[in-house]
């Protein structure tokens, strides 16, 4: 990274990266270690069960990685790596990030999505704005040396009827789930850091991601694994639900431009122009399975397929509007959605030892050493 250098130490930066052993967090490390090899990235994760010490395993012996198992409610500690890292970089991602157990246990929502983010914010005005370090560098409100980005989601906006257009950065916040609740909360706790202390805040919007390292809770990855397990496909309600899918490491991109060329303040929506029903994306995965890797029973797996009831408050259609982040930065997506699906079904047909260990709970294996069995 070339643009956005740490004021304390040198001329490469120092990335926190919370929620880094989550799907998008742990896809966004790697990717920025095999860009930015020089950069120093630290990651802070809770390790709840949407966290995968696995899927960092293309960085473990990167001498510029560091992993703190921590949570980011614990403001302490993360006042702590700030300064100890000399942190320039706030990249968070960490949350919980399921809508249907935002449904059933909405509290740990509010308590990482909401407390969390504040937290994280309040460490990052105290170390970067207000104590010592802002003697070390120059006081022009000019140079923003530091940067939080935050990362968030489309959800927050609710949800489209068939003919509205797409979801812009200024589309009233309408949430409809305790998870985008949540979100909507953190952004506007994020919004206001930069209108009253003038933390230099960038914030993302993005629409659903795919690709590896996806926990098999999601749409995707449970489809796959149930295809190459012959069970059954729980398409909710009429299947006619519209989602906008964006290849997760073109997500990792947009992330990126903003990070580098991101205006303070701004909010970049960041989406894949690739709406798809669920049905349509069920047939996708049992087509391009049937050819990859056909039953030997079956004819085709979408007679997996089987409807189910509804998912409470069901959004009935995302579409993002992402000239923005285009005009402003440059972004496009380099995946397709066909090229896209192709590369994640490769992906779970490749690492099927990273998936089985998430159904046989082994990937916590990690925590278990270190604390026994009493962990979360
Ligand atoms: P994920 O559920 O796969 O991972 C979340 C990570 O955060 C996990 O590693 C978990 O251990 C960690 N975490 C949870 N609570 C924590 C806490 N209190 N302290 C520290 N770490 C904690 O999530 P994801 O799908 O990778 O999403 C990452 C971010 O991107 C979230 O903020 C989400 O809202 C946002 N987002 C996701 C999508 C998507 O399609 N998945 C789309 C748009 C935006
Ligand atoms: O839009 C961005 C959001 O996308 C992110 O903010 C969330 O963190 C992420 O989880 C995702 O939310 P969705 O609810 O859209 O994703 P999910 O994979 O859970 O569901 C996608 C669609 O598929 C949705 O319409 C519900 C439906 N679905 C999902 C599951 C898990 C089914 O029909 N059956 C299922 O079993």
């Amino acid at each position: 990274m070339t643009t956005h250098h740490s004021p304390l130490t040198s001329n490469t930066s120092h990335l926190l990266v919370t929620g880094g052993a989550g799907f998008i967090g742990a896809n966004f490390v790697n990717y920025w270690l095999n860009n930015y090899p020089d950069d120093r990235v630290v990651v802070l994760d809770a390790l709840t069960y949407a966290g995968n010490l696995a899927s960092l395993e293309p960085a473990k012996n990167n001498p510029n990685f560091h992993f703190v198992h921590g949570d980011i409610c614990n403001q302490e500690l993360a006042e702590r790596l700030l300064r100890d890292e000399s942190i320039d970089t706030i990249v968070h991602f960490a949350a919980e990030s399921h809508v249907d157990r935002s449904i059933h246990g909405p509290d740990t929502f509010i308590q990482t999505n909401i407390v969390g983010t504040h937290s994280l914010l309040k460490a990052a005005k105290s170390v970067w704005l207000d104590s010592h370090s802002s003697l070390l560098r120059p006081q022009s409100s000019v140079l923003k040396p530091y940067r939080f980005h935050h990362v968030s989601t489309d959800e927050v906006y609710g949800s489209l009827g068939p003919e509205d257009p797409p979801f812009t950065e200024h589309t009233p916040y309408a949430p409809n789930s305790p998870y985008s609740a949540s979100k909507a909360a953190s952004d506007h706790l994020v919004r206001a850091y930069h209108h009253t202390h003038d933390l230099n805040i960038t914030t993302s919007n993005c629409s659903n991601n795919y690709g590896p390292y996806q926990f098999p809770e999601k749409l995707i990855p449970l489809f796959i694994i149930n295809i190459l397990e012959g069970k059954p496909l729980p398409v909710y309600g009429d299947g006619l639900n519209i989602r906008d899918w964006l290849y997760v490491e073109d997500h990792c991109k947009g992330i990126d431009l903003i990070l580098q060329k991101g205006r303070p303040g701004e909010v970049y929506n960041i989406g894949g122009n690739c709406e798809k029903t669920n049905l349509e994306m069920v047939e996708t995965l049992c087509k391009n399975m049937d050819e990859r890797k056909p039953s030997s029973s079956l004819t085709s797996y979408s007679s997996l397929l089987t409807f189910v009831k509804d998912r409470p408050g069901h959004d009935r259609r995302y579409a993002i509007d992402s000239s923005k982040i285009k005009k402003e930065l440059g972004f496009e997506p380099y995946e397709s959605f066909e090229t896209g699906i192709r590369k994640t079904i490769d992906w779970y047909l490749q690492n099927e030892s990273w998936w089985r260990a998430v159904m046989d709970g082994s990937y916590r294996e990690w925590l278990d050493r270190q604390y026994g069995q009493k962990h979360n």
